[in-house]
């Protein structure tokens, strides 16, 4: 992998930015609020934030980034297909149990429901999210649909999951501010208690996590190599030098001597199946 340390650094800030966001979602729960509960009252609230941030949150942007890790480029693509799939799956389940959460604790209390932005829009990224799931399913899994069909739908694929990552945190940071000046009446959300600086915290974390993932998603030069050839021989193609085959060639020849440029191109299109498009 080119620049292996920078993906390294990056993705170790990412999981340590991730993991501190659950520590303090868990810390503002147990701590300041009234902990965990299934009762219809806040302790059932509770289980909102704490699920969305572990599920719909991290293990997105974890799924996000799994094709990128180096040390799962052994394993076969359709592998890592189940592994993305199984962990958006989860936080999938996870964002629905959040929701059950809210509008349970919303009915018991006599709260109106979705008359928030937040609440529009959160919805609204949770059934777009079920919908990328179902397509994804459908046409990265299922055998039969054509290489074409998947390859024309990869652009689409990427910029909704990277849109509705981007969306989910956003609406986070929204519901983050609005639980905060609902909650704090004495002090104040204006006089910067201790828990209004300590979650404004949170909500910096979650931006950096997802600065951070959007980040190593969007590096072309760390994706798995037999996709890296597929761009290395449009850009060439494109007119750009030549020399940049060589690094991608002598990690598609498993360590063997660098292939002829031709022999690249061919093993590159046996591997159009398996870059799944
Ligand atoms: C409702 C907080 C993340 C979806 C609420 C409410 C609060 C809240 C205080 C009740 C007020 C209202 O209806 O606007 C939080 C916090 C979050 C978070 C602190 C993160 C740490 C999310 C995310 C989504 C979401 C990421 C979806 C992507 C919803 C929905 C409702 C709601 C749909 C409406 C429930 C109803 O109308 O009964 N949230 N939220 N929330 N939240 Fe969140
Ligand atoms: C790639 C998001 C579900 C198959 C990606 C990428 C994103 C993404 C952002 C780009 C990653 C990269 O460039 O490395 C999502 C979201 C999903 C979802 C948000 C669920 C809501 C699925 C499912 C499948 C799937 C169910 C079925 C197997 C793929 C494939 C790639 C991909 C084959 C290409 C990876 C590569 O670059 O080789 N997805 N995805 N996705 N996804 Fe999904």
């Amino acid at each position: 992998m080119e620049n292996l340390k920078q993906f390294l650094v990056a993705l170790s800030a990412a999981a340590a930015a991730g993991i501190v966001s659950i520590i303090f979602v868990l810390i503002w729960v147990l701590n300041y609020k009234e902990g965990f509960a299934w009762d219809g009252g806040l302790a059932e609230f509770n289980w909102h934030p704490v699920l969305i941030v572990i599920g719909f949150i991290f293990f997105q942007g974890i799924a996000i980034i799994v094709y990128r890790l180096p040390w799962t480029w052994q394993c076969s693509k359709l592998m890592m297909k189940f592994i993305h799939a199984g962990l958006h799956l989860l936080a999938f389940i996870l964002a629905v149990i959040a929701m059950v959460a809210v509008f349970d604790f919303h009915n018991a209390a006599k709260i109106p429901n979705m008359y928030s932005l937040h609440s529009w829009l959160g919805l609204t990224a949770l059934i777009l999210f079920c919908l990328q799931l179902v397509l994804g399913v459908g046409i990265y899994l299922i055998p039969v649909t054509p290489a074409s069909w998947r390859a024309v739908f990869m652009p689409l694929h990427v910029y909704g999951g990277l849109l509705l990552f981007t969306s989910v945190i956003a609406v986070a940071l929204m519901g983050i501010t609005e639980k905060l000046i609902f909650g704090l009446s004495n002090p104040k959300y204006k006089d910067s208690p201790p828990e209004a600086i300590f979650v404004n915290v949170l909500g910096v974390l979650l931006v950096v996590f997802g600065a951070l993932i959007l980040w190593i998603a969007t590096r072309t030069s760390w994706k798995r190599p037999s996709d890296q050839v597929l761009h290395t021989l449009h850009t060439i193609g494109e007119g750009e030098d030549s020399s940049k085959v060589g690094p991608v060639m002598s990690q598609l020849s498993d360590g063997t001597d660098a292939a002829p440029f031709g022999d690249v191109r061919r093993r590159s299109s046996n591997k159009l199946d398996d870059q799944a498009n």
